[in-house]
């Protein structure tokens, strides 16, 4: 009256879906194994690490002077910067303190604009710091900016 159980194949068979997820992780396992194995793939932590960092070297902007000459709102902001941050050593007209004449007409580093970013920036072995840290390219190029301005009366 009742029915056996026999087997059937239906039974039997496994879900496509399970085996695909089966297979598929083997040969991504296969994969990632030889991409990652130095020995096959030369995959190395280290040159990824060369890689990333000579990309950071590249992205980094190599800080210049900037044109900031006769631009009449940086003079303004340079002579500001000036009166806080330089004024102390060279006084607020740049005559000149415990930190030499400015405005004179030659400058023991020189005075073109590249020098006196040079000096500004790098500071000088005589007592001059270095400001690049402190405030940055764009600022000191606004006060070489006004420097100049002193210079050329
Ligand atoms: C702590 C004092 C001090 C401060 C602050 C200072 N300087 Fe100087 N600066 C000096 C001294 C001292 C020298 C002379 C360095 C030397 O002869 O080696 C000098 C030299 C210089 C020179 C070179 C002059 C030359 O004859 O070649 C320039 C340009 C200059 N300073 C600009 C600035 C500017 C711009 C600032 C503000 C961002 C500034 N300094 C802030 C002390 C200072």
């Amino acid at each position: 009256m009742y029915e056996t159980e026999e087997p059937r194949d239906g039974h039997n068979k496994i879900p496509k879906g399970w085996l695909l997820f089966f297979f598929g992780g083997i040969i991504f396992l296969i994969g990632y194994i030889v991409s990652y194995t130095p020995a096959i793939s030369g995959w190395s932590f280290y040159k990824e690490y060369d890689k990333e960092m000579a990309l950071a070297a590249k992205s980094e902007k190599p800080a210049v002077v900037k044109e900031y000459s006769g631009d009449k709102e940086a003079i303004e902001e340079g002579k500001e910067i000036f009166a806080n941050t330089c004024a102390p050593c060279h006084n607020a007209d740049a005559t000149g303190n415990i930190g030499p004449n400015l405005t004179a007409p030659k400058l023991k580093y020189g005075s073109t604009r590249n020098d006196l970013y040079e000096t500004i920036t790098k500071g000088r072995s005589g007592g001059m710091p270095s400001f690049l840290p402190q405030i940055g390219a764009e600022k000191i190029s606004k006060v070489i900016a006004f420097l100049e301005t002193l210079r050329k009366k």
